[in-house]
């Protein structure tokens, strides 16, 4: 038996596992040359359960290689004792953990200790039915091995006072190391009640807690994998601004129903996280959304990059249906990495998001350019299609009041009588891009699936309106304008849905050009 990769909906540039049901991306570390990416895993089976950690790795972050499991749920098969949640990982090049050996650099692993009931542990502590802890995990051969650090474990029991009755939903540490202080930092979240804990260490080990955060803007369901790291900033005097991102689970944007991700940007002195005046709304449900639609979750960022190259890695899935996805012998695929950074506008800065650059290893033949100073009413037919693309749409803004035309697009995976149509424009009215997938293939997976997303997006100074779309075999990934505005949605097409068409609604568009490329597969 061996995946084919290219079974139906598999996705062709974006990464999934070989088999079995796969959610959060953890650990992200680039070490000496690689990019590792590990996952939230059931090695097991294609539903939720024995969760661990699976492991991938690359060097230009598009193609990947599957590894061994790196950190497997302890006591599997009898009897799971512990399970492996949402971590991140570093080198601790200066060994501060004192867990290198032989003068090898010790890759270090802090992650969510799911105890599956109560227990005395290795270490001489003992752990409640249903507590989460942190703990942590070493590999000294470059994260090929990872040995669990039994002799302490879990490093941080419960959550500091006044909130040691948090201990059933305190999770998901993401470390880093901060320069400035000299001290290793750590986030973590009071998932229930809406706060973060911000940690430090000298030595990975030991961690005092340093301040708290939240909670503010969006707190529907609970917060969990929460991150933390710096991005260039010119009119900011230390030269960057911090970004916080935090997962809600349920509680995400608008128009969506489960998973979503918020951001704060702000400033970090090594203990305090303080958002900008006009990143926090206390006492406002607004939130700054990372992604506008349902399928971008858990997101977190590659530790050992330099602040200019940041690279952010989310789910392309949702908790609301995530394990109803029409995909076997794997379930669950990360979206494509983002560059992620700052503009600014006065003093205010602006999070864009974009794909990241290597996509063009995967660029193939250019299939399609054309303009049309007037793009006329209705839906004009491009014909079949390949079935991954990268396409970049622009048109002017037609200011619905003066012209009547109320929208624009294109329409992807669609039948020619476009029963079948994933349908991605603007509306000029009401300034927002969209993604309509009421029709678009499978969508009775779940009563929220068919579903039209909505996210603000502005004509840039000249009056265009730019939208730049990633479409795999299940999903599109639509970045608005420089990237101020992405939404991420999962399709399921039926196979005969191969057209590409554009439209404009009620009214003609004017100045529209687009440029359609092909992607290549990252599996061969
Ligand atoms: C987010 C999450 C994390 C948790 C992990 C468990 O999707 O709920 O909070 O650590 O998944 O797999």
């Amino acid at each position: 038996w061996a995946a084919s990769f290219h079974e139906p909906y598999r996705p062709q540039f974006h990464f999934s596992p070989t088999k079995n049901w796969m959610n959060d991306p953890n650990g992200l570390l680039y070490h000496d040359g690689t990019y590792h990416l590990f996952f939230q895993h059931n090695p097991y089976g294609i539903q939720d359960g024995n969760i661990s950690w699976g492991h991938a790795t690359s060097h230009d972050l598009m193609h990947w290689e599957h590894q061994p499991i790196a950190l497997l749920a302890r006591g599997y098969p009898q009897n799971v004792t512990e399970m492996i949640f949402t971590g991140s990982a570093v080198a601790d090049t200066n060994n501060t953990s004192g867990l290198g050996v032989d003068g090898k650099i010790p890759l270090i692993a802090i992650y969510t200790s799911a105890y599956q009931y109560a227990q005395d542990l290795p270490s001489g502590k003992s752990v409640k039915a249903n507590q989460q802890s942190q703990s942590l995990a070493y590999s000294l051969d470059d994260g090929k091995t990872w040995s669990y650090y039994d002799a302490l474990n879990p490093i941080i029991e419960t959550p500091a006072a006044p909130y040691e009755d948090q201990w059933q939903n305190f999770r998901d540490p993401f470390a880093f190391w901060h320069d400035e202080t000299q001290k290793w930092i750590l986030v973590t979240a009071l998932s229930d009640i809406h706060k973060l804990m911000i940690w430090t260490s000298d030595n990975l080990i030991d961690w005092t807690v340093a301040s708290e955060f939240g909670p503010v803007n969006a707190v529907g369901g609970v917060w969990e994998c929460p991150n933390l790291f710096p991005l260039p900033f010119k009119a900011d005097k230390t030269g960057s601004k911090w970004v916080l991102v935090v997962g809600l689970n349920p509680g995400g944007p608008p128009g969506t129903v489960g998973s979503g991700t918020q951001y704060f940007i702000g400033d970090f002195n090594g203990t305090a996280f303080v958002p900008d005046a006009d990143s926090a709304y206390p006492g406002n449900e607004t939130a700054n959304w990372m992604d506008w639609g349902p399928d971008w979750y858990a997101a977190t960022a590659w530790n050992g990059l330099p602040e200019d190259d940041h690279v952010q890695l989310g789910w392309m899935n949702n908790w609301q249906y995530g394990s109803k996805i029409p995909t076997n012998p794997w379930r669950g695929a990360m979206a494509f990495p983002r560059h992620l950074s700052l503009k600014q506008d006065g003093e205010k800065a602006i999070l864009l998001q974009w794909p990241h650059q290597n996509i063009t290893e995967l660029r193939g033949k250019e299939r399609f350019r054309r303009s049309w100073s007037s793009l006329r009413n209705g839906v004009q037919d491009l014909g079949p299609q390949e079935r991954l693309l990268d396409i970049e749409l622009a048109f002017a803004d037609q200011g619905k009041t003066t012209s009547g035309t109320s929208e624009a697009g294109i329409i992807v995976r669609a039948t020619s009588d476009l029963k079948t149509q994933t349908r991605i424009g603007y509306d000029f009215d009401k300034k927002l891009m969209f993604v309509d997938r009421t029709k678009s293939g499978i969508t009775d997976i779940d009563k929220t699936f068919p579903t039209i997303y909505h996210a603000p997006l502005t004509p840039d100074e000249h009056g265009i309106i730019k939208l730049r779309i990633l479409l795999d075999w299940a999903g599109v990934e639509v970045f608005g304008g420089e990237g101020e505005s992405t939404l991420t949605a999962q399709i399921f097409p039926f196979a005969n849905a191969t057209h590409v068409q554009v439209f404009s609604k009620d009214g003609s568009t004017d100045d529209v050009s687009l440029k359609i490329s092909e992607l290549t597969s990252i599996w061969s």
